[in-house]
């Protein structure tokens, strides 16, 4: 019998899993969560999880339903790329070089598979790298995220035009469609055998499960941002690509200009709910999940 290892290590097909959804603050108050420790006496987050047993499908075998822009992109709000050479970063440890060798094939990749696309501008990365076993990560070596959020509400995504383009752009930029897309990868050398990303069709989502949460900076940064919690419906439709590999990315568009017309019938995307899990079929001693995303505000048309 041939050795074949590998593929057995790596979870395949739908599977039932637990995700952590929000569930509001009991006393009413507005949901916030501090970035880094918390001013003495406050907690780090004032409202609650709620975790529930989610149905999430595997798009391995369907990859062509889920990887054309714009149907994909405006229906769901996330698109899948396939088949992308390997990069001219090959560490990802060092951000000066991420931005210098990684960035400009980002760019390029999202100029070709976003719709109307003229302009990417970028105003963060993250790598996250699992530890093995129990050892929990810090702020400063991030690990997978095991709660369901959107990066950014359109308030945020607003402020994030305003912080990133020259002022004198900034109100002409907001007036045309703007977007913010972040495109993840798996860094591992295999497929991923743990701690997959899962994200649920933006069309599946009800406006009133998307919940403002104020994301508070250290105070000498003096400054708020918003992020969203996503409440549990069981209309949701998630889904996740088992055992992702380093040649493919996915495009997560946490916002969309276009939702903000009221009129705007076709657009559906806009606000992409994600999160990781933990999968129950990974094997003990499966190699912990390593993955980059970037985050970018897309202009255009
Ligand atoms: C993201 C994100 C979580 C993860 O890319 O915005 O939330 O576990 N990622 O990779
Ligand atoms: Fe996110």
């Amino acid at each position: 019998m041939a050795i074949s290892a590998l593929p057995e290590r790596v979870p395949r097909g739908d599977v039932v899993a637990q995700l952590n959804f929000f569930s509001p603050p009991a006393d009413g108050a507005v949901p916030f969560n501090y970035v880094d420790t918390p001013p003495e006496g406050e907690p780090q987050r004032n409202f609650n999880d709620d975790i529930r047993d989610v149905l999430i499908e595997d798009i391995r075998g369907r990859e062509s339903e889920f990887a054309e822009s714009p149907a994909s992109l405006d229906h769901n709000a996330f698109l899948l790329v396939q088949n992308q050479p390997p990069s001219a970063e090959k560490d990802f440890v060092d951000d000066e070089s991420i931005r210098k060798n990684y960035y400009p094939e980002v760019e390029a990749l999202l100029l070709k598979h976003v719709p109307g696309a003229t302009r990417v501008v970028f105003f963060d990365h993250t790598i996250r790298r699992a530890k093995k076993g129990d050892v929990p990560n810090t702020p400063q070596s991030r690990g997978p995220v095991l709660r369901v959020h959107i990066d950014q509400t359109a308030h945020a995504a607003a402020g994030r035009v305003r912080r990133h383009l020259p002022e004198d752009e900034a109100e002409a930029a907001l007036k045309g469609r703007y977007r913010i897309i972040n495109v993840w990868r798996p860094l591992n050398k295999n497929p991923v055998e743990s701690s997959p990303l899962a994200f649920a069709s933006s069309a599946s989502v009800r406006d009133e499960d998307v919940i403002t949460v104020e994301h508070r900076y250290p105070k000498e940064r003096n400054f708020i941002g918003q992020t969203a919690g996503i409440q549990y419906h069981p209309d949701q439709k998630w889904h996740y690509l088992s055992g992702m590999t380093g040649d493919e990315r996915l495009l997560l568009e946490c916002f969309d200009s276009e939702v903000l017309k009221k009129d705007n019938a076709t657009v559906k995307g806009g606000r992409l709910a994600h999160t990781a899990f933990t999968d129950p079929r990974s094997v003990p001693d499966a190699e912990g999940r390593e993955s980059i995303e970037v985050r970018t505000l897309v202009f255009g048309p």
